[in-house]
C-alpha cells in the first residue's frame, strides 16, 4: 500500500503535500517523492522518510500543481530510482501509483519493442510509459487514459500530470482508493481525506474504472469510455479522520487511550432503544446459517479467534482461519455456511483473495472493518464499519478491540442477550483504572524485559486469543521473539525452552482456567522463569504483578488488552525504536 497526494491551484502545495505525506506514511514509509512544475517538471526522491525528502527539496518551491508519494514497496526494491514519482521515457508524463499492476512484464514487452528503456524495476513506470506511449499516438490525453484503463491488469490509483500542461492533474482509480477534495480555486487529491479536512471538507470520492481531470475551478469526472459522469460530493465526520495526535507523543499510545471511546462509540451505533441495530437481513442470514467461518489476518485474526467463541455461546457452530491459509484450501462446512470476514484496513491482499473465492462460491459474507470505502467494504454482501477512527499507528490496538466488540454485539444480537451491553461498561472501568493507576507499573516490566531476546505469554480460553495478540503486539513493535502459549500445551514441548531468566507474562482472568493456570506458573517457576501475572481481583494471588477489577471474564480482550498495548509500547520505547513505523511492516499489506 502507498499513500499519493495532489494539489493544483493551492497557495502553498509544498506544505500541503509534505503534511499529507506525512499523515499517509502509515500506507507505506520506505521511500518518499513529490514532483511539481517549474520550468519543466521537477522530481525529488529518496529512500527514506518525508522528513528526510523535505530536507533535500528546495526551501521555497514555486508552483502551482505537486503530487506526492510515499512508499511501500511491491515491485521492485526500496532503491531511490524505484522510488514514485516516474518521469516517462520522452518525459511527458510524470505520474505516482498505488495498487499493484499484474501485468506489468507484458506491458513492458510491448514498450520495450517500442524502443522503450527504463530506469527502475517498478510497474508503476511502465504505466508513466505506457501512458505516454498513447498520448504520443492518440495526442489526446483522454483517448490514451481510457486505452490504458482496457490493457492495465491489476489494482491502481493513478495521479499525473504532463510536462505540456502545469494546470491540471489527472486521476485514475481501480480498486485503489482516490478522493478528490474541493476548494475554492483549489483543488486537492489524497489517498484518503484526512490529508484534506483542513481545507475542504467536500470530496468526491473516485469508483472503481472512473477518472478525473482536476484543475484549480473544476472537476470532471469520466467513466471507463470516456463519457463524463455527474458524482455527489460527500462530507466526512472530522473526528474519525483526524491524525491530530492531541499532544500524545505517538499514535500507538494515543490510539490505545482512544479505546474506550471506541466502545461506547460501537455500543452507540449499534445498540439504541434497548434493542441490538443490525441489518434484519443480516442477521436473519445469520441465524439460518449452520456453520460461521471467520476469516482475517494478523491481530484481526485473533479478533477473529475471540469472535468465534462469542458465537459458539449462542450455538453456532465455527470455525477460524488465516486469510492466506484458507485461500489455498478452502473449506465451508454445513449447508449454509457465512462467512465473516475482519480487517481494520479493508485492504488486505490476503483477505481480499479469500472473497473472490467467496463471491465464486456465492457463499453469503461480511466484512467488518475500520475503512469505509475500502476495497472489502465496497465488494462483501454485507459491511460493518468499525468506527474507530483512523488508526495511523502500525500495530493495531484500537481497531483490534473494536473489532472484538462489534463481534461480541452481533453474536448477542441472535439472541438480543442485552446483558453484554453492562458487561461491555463495566470493563471500560476496567480499562479507565489500567490508564489511571497501572502505567508505571507497566512501565517497570518494560524496563526489566526490555534487554532480553525471547520470552513467553500465557493463557487459556479467552486469556489464550489475548496472549497471542499481546505476543504479536510486542513481535512486531519491539523485536523481541515472543510467542504465546496455551497453558495446557506448555508441556507438550515449549517447556524445553524455559530457562533462568526467561520472562513469562500469564493473563489469569477466568476462573475456569486460573487455577490449572496457576499450575503453569508454577511449572515455569521451577525452571527458573521470571513470571509476570495479570489477574482480576478475585483470582489474584498476593504476588502477582498487576491486579485489576473483576469484570465479565470473556472480555479480556476488550478490558485488559490495554496492559498488553501498554507493555509492548513501553518497551519499543524504552529500546528507542521507532513505535509507530516498525520496520518491515506496513498498515495494510496489499500484496500476497
Ligand atoms: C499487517 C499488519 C498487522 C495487521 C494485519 C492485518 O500485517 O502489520 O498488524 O494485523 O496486516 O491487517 P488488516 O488491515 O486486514 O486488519
Amino acid at each position: 500500500m502507498c499513500g499519493i497526494v495532489g494539489a493544483v491551484g493551492f497557495v502553498s502545495p509544498k506544505d500541503y503535500v509534505f503534511n499529507g505525506l506525512k499523515m499517509l506514511d502509515y500506507r507505506g514509509y520506505d521511500s518518499a517523492g513529490v514532483a511539481y512544475f517549474n520550468n519543466g517538471i521537477q522530481i525529488f526522491k529518496d529512500v527514506g522518510s518525508v522528513e528526510h525528502l523535505l530536507s533535500i527539496v528546495p526551501e521555497t518551491i514555486d508552483t502551482n500543481i505537486m503530487i506526492g508519494h510515499t512508499r511501500w514497496a511491491t515491485h521492485g526494491a526500496p532503491t531511490k530510482l524505484n522510488t514514485h514519482p516516474h518521469l516517462s521515457f520522452h518525459e511527458k508524463i510524470c505520474l505516482v501509483h498505488n495498487g499493484v499492476i499484474e501485468n506489468f512484464k507484458e506491458l513492458r514487452g510491448f514498450l520495450t519493442g517500442k524502443g522503450y528503456r527504463f530506469y527502475g524495476e517498478t510497474d508503476t513506470e511502465i504505466i508513466a510509459n505506457l501512458l505516454e506511449y498513447y498520448y504520443l499516438e492518440k495526442g489526446e490525453i483522454i483517448e490514451a487514459i481510457k486505452t490504458i484503463m482496457t490493457l492495465v491488469k491489476g489494482s491502481y490509483a493513478f495521479a499525473f500530470f504532463t510536462s505540456e500542461d502545469k494546470n491540471t492533474l489527472y486521476v485514475i482509480k481501480k480498486a485503489s482508493p482516490l478522493v478528490i477534495g474541493l476548494g475554492e480555486g483549489f483543488n486537492l487529491i489524497a489517498s484518503d481525506a484526512s490529508p484534506m479536512i483542513e481545507h475542504t471538507n467536500k470530496f468526491i470520492e473516485l469508483d472503481d474504472l472512473e477518472f478525473g481531470i482536476v484543475t484549480k475551478d473544476k472537476v470532471a469526472i469520466y467513466n471507463k469510455k470516456g463519457e463524463q459522469i455527474k458524482k455527489d460530493t460527500i462530507s466526512k465526520d472530522v473526528e474519525l479522520i483526524s491524525h491530530d495526535l492531541k499532544g500524545y507523543p505517538h499514535y500507538m499510545i494515543k490510539e490505545i487511550e482512544e479505546i474506550p471511546q471506541t466502545v461506547r462509540r460501537l455500543m452507540a451505533k449499534y445498540y439504541q432503544d434497548d434493542k441490538y441495530q443490525f441489518d434484519p437481513n443480516l442477521i436473519k442470514d445469520l441465524e439460518e446459517s449452520d456453520h460461521i467461518i471467520f476469516i482475517a489476518c494478523g491481530t484481526s485474526y485473533h479478533a477473529g479467534l475471540v469472535g468465534g467463541r462469542y458465537f459458539e455461546k449462542y450455538d453456532k457452530s465455527t470455525s477460524r482461519f488465516i486469510a492466506s491459509e484458507w485461500a489455498f484450501h478452502p473449506t465451508y462446512p454445513g449447508k449454509k455456511p457465512f462467512i465473516i470476514m475482519i480487517s481494520q484496513s479493508g485492504e488486505t491482499a490476503d483477505l481480499i483473495h479469500c472473497l473472490k473465492i467467496i463471491k465464486e462460491h456465492n457463499l453469503k459474507n461480511l466484512i467488518i472493518t475500520n475503512t469505509g470505502g475500502s476495497t472489502l467494504d465496497r465488494n462483501a454482501m454485507y459491511s460493518l464499519l468499525l468506527y474507530s477512527g483512523i488508526e495511523v499507528s502500525v500495530a493495531s490496538t484500537k481497531a483490534y478491540v473494536a473489532q472484538v466488540t462489534l463481534l461480541a454485539m452481533l453474536a448477542a444480537a441472535l439472541s438480543n442477550d442485552t446483558k453484554l451491553i453492562d458487561d461491555l461498561t463495566d470493563s471500560l472501568d476496567v480499562i479507565y483504572d489500567i490508564q489511571d493507576h497501572y502505567k508505571p507499573l507497566i512501565m517497570k516490566v518494560a524496563d526489566e524485559i526490555k534487554d532480553k531476546k525471547n520470552l513467553f505469554y500465557l493463557g487459556r480460553s479467552f486469556d489464550y486469543f489475548l496472549s497471542l495478540e499481546a505476543s504479536l503486539k510486542l513481535k512486531e513493535i519491539s523485536y523481541i521473539h515472543s510467542e504465546a502459549i496455551p497453558g495446557g500445551e506448555l508441556k507438550h514441548g515449549p517447556i524445553a525452552l524455559i530457562e533462568k531468566g526467561i520472562p513469562v507474562i500469564v493473563f489469569i482472568t477466568d476462573p475456569d482456567t486460573a487455577a490449572s493456570m496457576r499450575g503453569n506458573i508454577e511449572e515455569v517457576k521451577s525452571r527458573g522463569a521470571k513470571v509476570y501475572t495479570i489477574a482480576t481481583k478475585s483470582l489474584s494471588k498476593p504476588e502477582d504483578t498487576i491486579m485489576v477489577e473483576d469484570y465479565a471474564y470473556y472480555l479480556s480482550s476488550v478490558a485488559v488488552s490495554s496492559i498488553a498495548f501498554y507493555l509492548a509500547y513501553y518497551v519499543a520505547l524504552a529500546k528507542g525504536l521507532n513505535v509507530d513505523k516498525p520496520r518491515n511492516l506496513a498498515k495494510s499489506v496489499t500484496v500476497e
